[in-house]
């Protein structure tokens, strides 16, 4: 990967000055221009995203679109594709995308094509979904499966969990699915308190099958399994690995016959598609699994071939620099009308805030720029009566994208239309907002007096002028969810080439995976601590009398 400083690039210059004239423009001011709607929205198969109502004019978006150019992403984005060692900091590919790889065409890292070992772990994860699909994988009592625990952490956990949610009417009927990932013992206890030992596959997921968390809930998990089935053999039949490290599987007590391999070239934010997918592929069935990859591919393709100007990821990613480094935006609200979709922020909390939150250069040196902005949010309309008076009249600048189906999987009465309604109304109202003389008019309207006017009309002013991108899509299938999870992992990955960071490391979460070892022990007695500063050593030693 190039180090290139975007600060320093003749783009970001002319942005700079840009900030001072389009960046104060009122977004309303921009549908001035003809045919806004069309110029700045794009359609791609059953997805269509209009990025129309954001601070952006046409030479804005043109220098964004050089900024790009002079930070070298097209080179960067072919690097990826092609297994180049682009994640620096750990000597690694990065090729979530040969995963999904549906071309036929050879993928090679070290001058060896990986796609067959793809092909295989695939075929593999068939043979098998295949029987827990149609009830011939048999517990160690000779009843079929019916119930799916994924024991995982952090992308072990939430790629799985996020697209079994989004795609829950897609689910085998005669299994049910749950997810274990704190290591607090509340989260596996419930869950075990809901299933049989006798009809439950546990998932143990962990690329490295080191994490603290998940080798612990996998112990506790197997130990109550053979309380029941007493024999050790009797594993086999109820636990299956999907990870990287074959020795660690081993030790655990898996056999390597149950081991779903992946490799080192896939982050464990960007792996539900490799062998992490299998209680996907499980839950919804191996076909429908193909079809999220598929879905993924198709936007691969587009990201990798599309010019910019209408390339949809690249775009998404041009504006989020806009919005953050020049107009001053410190978050990101994923807002989706689908309550199928209630964890897909959660996801991108991980997939944007693990990959871009980093300080550090490709160079080594401290940035001197925003980078990676803080990713949340929940489905409409749950958070408009929740946060959305903060986006809307807070001092806060807070993009956001709105994502909703047009067809719904629950098309009850008029349930669609109404959530619909709101899912238009808010970026509209985001845009426009209301003014003084709206207020007041309304105010007299409705008989106020003009005490009461003075006093609260301010307080009913909506600036307006919030950024948004609206992506629509056809149906939430297999296919368009891959499509909008590809979508946004590309946009992280251009928006990291940008901020010349490195997005497939995540050492900022290391330091307290040590320290945490290194308390572990000192909790395991009443002696008095005093190793740490006061605050540390305080807190221990209260946790020491309080739980007496
Ligand atoms: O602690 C962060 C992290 O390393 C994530 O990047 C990863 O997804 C998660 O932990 C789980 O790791 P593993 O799959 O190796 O158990």
């Amino acid at each position: 990967m190039k180090n290139i400083n975007p600060s320093k690039t003749v783009a970001w210059s002319k942005l700079a000055e840009l900030k001072e004239k389009t960046g104060k423009r009122h977004i309303k001011s921009f549908f001035d221009e003809k045919d806004r709607f069309s110029q700045f929205s794009i359609r791609f198969e059953d997805l269509l995203v209009d990025f129309s109502k954001n601070r952006l004019d046409k030479e804005t978006l043109k220098i964004l679109l050089g900024l790009a150019n002079e930070t070298e992403t097209k080179e960067a984005i072919e690097s990826m594709f092609t297994g180049k060692v682009i994640n620096g900091t750990e000597g690694r590919s990065v090729l979530h995308t040969a995963l999904r790889n549906r071309s036929g065409d050879p993928v090679y890292v070290n001058g060896e094509d990986v796609m067959p070992e793809i092909n295989k772990v695939l075929s593999q994860m068939k043979t098998f979904a295949d029987k827990i699909s149609n009830g011939t994988w048999l517990g160690y009592t000779g009843k079929p499966i019916t119930s799916l625990v994924n024991i995982g952490i952090g992308g072990s956990d939430l790629g799985p969990v996020m697209v079994t949610e989004a795609l829950k009417p897609y689910q085998n009927p005669n299994l049910d699915i749950h997810f274990v990932s704190n290591v607090d013992g509340t989260h596996i206890a419930e869950v075990l308190k809901n299933v049989n030992p006798e009809t439950t596959l546990f998932f143990i997921a962990s690329k490295t099958f080191t994490t603290q968390e998940t080798m612990t809930n996998a112990h506790t998990a197997r130990s109550w399994f053979l309380d029941y089935a007493k024999e050790e053999k009797a594993v086999a039949r109820h636990f299956v690995a999907l990870s990287t490290n074959e020795k660690g599987v081993t030790e655990f007590g898996i056999d390597p016959q149950n081991m779903f391999a992946f490799w080192d070239w896939v982050g464990g934010r960007y792996s539900l598609w490799s062998a992490i997918g299998l209680p996907i592929a499980c839950a919804i069935g191996f076909d429908n699994f193909e079809k999220l990859l598929e879905g993924a591919h198709s936007m691969d393709r587009h990201f990798r071939e599309e010019d910019f100007s209408r390339n949809i990821p690249v775009i998404l990613a041009l504006i989020g620099i806009w919005n953050t480094n020049f107009l001053g935006a410190g978050s990101e609200a994923i807002l989706p009308y689908d309550q199928y979709l209630h964890r897909f922020a959660a996801y991108f909390q991980q997939g944007n805030m693990e990959s871009n939150g980093k300080y550090i250069d490709r160079s080594g040196q401290k940035v001197e720029y925003t980078t990676g902005p803080i990713i949340w949010g929940e489905p409409g309309t749950n958070g408009q009566h929740a946060f959305y008076q903060l986006i809307h009249q807070g001092t806060h600048l807070i993009p956001c994208d709105f994502i909703a189906p047009a067809i719904s999987h629950n098309p009850i009465g008029d349930h669609h239309v109404k959530l619909l309604s709101n899912f238009f109304a808010q970026t509209e109202a985001l845009m426009n907002g209301k003014n003084l003389d709206e207020v007041t008019a309304e105010m007299i309207k409705a008989g106020k007096s003009k005490a009461d006017i003075e006093k609260i009309a301010a307080h009913r002013v909506f600036e307006g002028n919030r950024p948004t991108n609206s992506i629509l899509v056809k149906k939430i299938t297999p296919y368009t969810l891959g499509q909008l999870i590809a979508m946004y992992e590309h946009k992280i990955f251009v928006q990291g080439v940008i901020w010349n960071i490195y997005s497939f490391d995540q050492w900022g979460v290391e330091l307290g995976k040590v320290l945490a070892n290194a308390i572990l022990p000192e909790l395991q007695d009443d002696v008095f601590v005093s190793s740490h500063d006061s605050s540390t050593n305080g807190l221990i030693n209260s946790f020491k009398e309080m739980r007496k």
